[in-house]
């Protein structure tokens, strides 16, 4: 009865936040990766991607600038709703972008717009124990969140760099105790950027939703990549984490069924993608 639509004849039912927590539980990772157009969202799509993430990344990769930081609210819903057009079965999360949740009311007047204006499905935002309260606003008023730890890019001028995070064992169990609180804040999932595999393992373990990781090694829920960068299109010095799934693949949507492929197979990531 409440069937969207438009999803009445999918020959698979669309994720979401149950099917996303029922993966965990099974064991089967989660393959996500960032969109920002209507044609790649298809593709990803086709590809069988569950998560589909219209990060602020696209401030360098789609906009050409240095960090995610000049990112606007008004960027990411003209992106997330190209994205949404291309999307059949996978989830749509979009990031909230650097100053944009400031306070809980400001933030859920951005998660909001981000919802209405971007179809968004879920937000995602930066921080740790700090941004307890509005993920706890956020949650009050059913808006599903996702909580990014780890290298947090939009404090970059603030962290001094791109570096790994939890490398010391204060940290560590400081990210530890963040994860956990975040998720009794009501967060449905958390993102962990950068960190040691060790971290990411525990992390995992420490509680009950889907931990998504991008450098964060193989014992994690599930990965995400930024598109342009698991497709050899970004030029310059990548991460260590990145593969690039166009070498021996014939085309883009061969390299994303690879890269979901490689996910779920848990191939990816292999030694050389993760920190210690
Ligand atoms: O903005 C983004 O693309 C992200 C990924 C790095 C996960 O947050």
């Amino acid at each position: 009865m409440y069937k969207q639509l438009q999803q009445r004849d999918m020959a698979e039912a669309p994720v979401n936040v149950s099917s996303l927590r029922a993966m965990k539980d099974r064991g089967e990772p989660i393959a996500c990766l960032t969109a920002y157009d209507a044609s790649f969202a298809q593709l990803v799509d086709r590809a069988g991607a569950d998560i589909v993430l219209v990060g602020d990344s696209l401030g360098m990769v789609i906009q050409g600038h240095d960090t995610t930081v000049p990112v606007t609210v008004q960027d990411i819903i003209y992106h997330s709703r190209a994205v949404r057009r291309g999307l059949g079965r996978a989830f749509l999360m979009a990031d909230m972008p650097f100053m944009s949740y400031t306070t809980p009311v400001h933030a859920l007047d951005n998660a909001v717009r981000l919802m209405q204006e971007g179809a968004a499905m879920m937000v995602k935002l930066e921080g740790g124990a700090s941004q307890v309260g509005i993920v706890e606003h956020l949650a009050q008023h059913d808006i599903p969140v996702c909580a990014h730890l780890g290298l947090r890019p939009q404090s970059v001028h603030k962290i001094g760099g791109f570096k790994v995070q939890g490398r010391g064992q204060a940290q560590a169990e400081q990210m530890l105790e963040d994860a956990v609180a975040l998720e009794q804040a009501g967060a449905d999932i958390l993102l962990l950027e950068c960190v040691p595999n060790e971290l990411g393992q525990a992390v995992r373990h420490a509680v009950t939703v889907p931990v998504i990781g991008i450098g964060a090694g193989p014992d994690v829920d599930g990965q995400i990549l930024v598109l342009y960068d698991m497709l050899g299109i970004t030029q310059g010095r990548l991460p260590r984490f990145v593969r690039n799934f166009m070498t021996n693949n014939a085309s883009p949507l061969e390299a994303l069924q690879a890269y979901v492929l490689a996910v779920k197979d848990r191939s990816y990531p292999a030694p050389e993608h993760c920190f210690s």
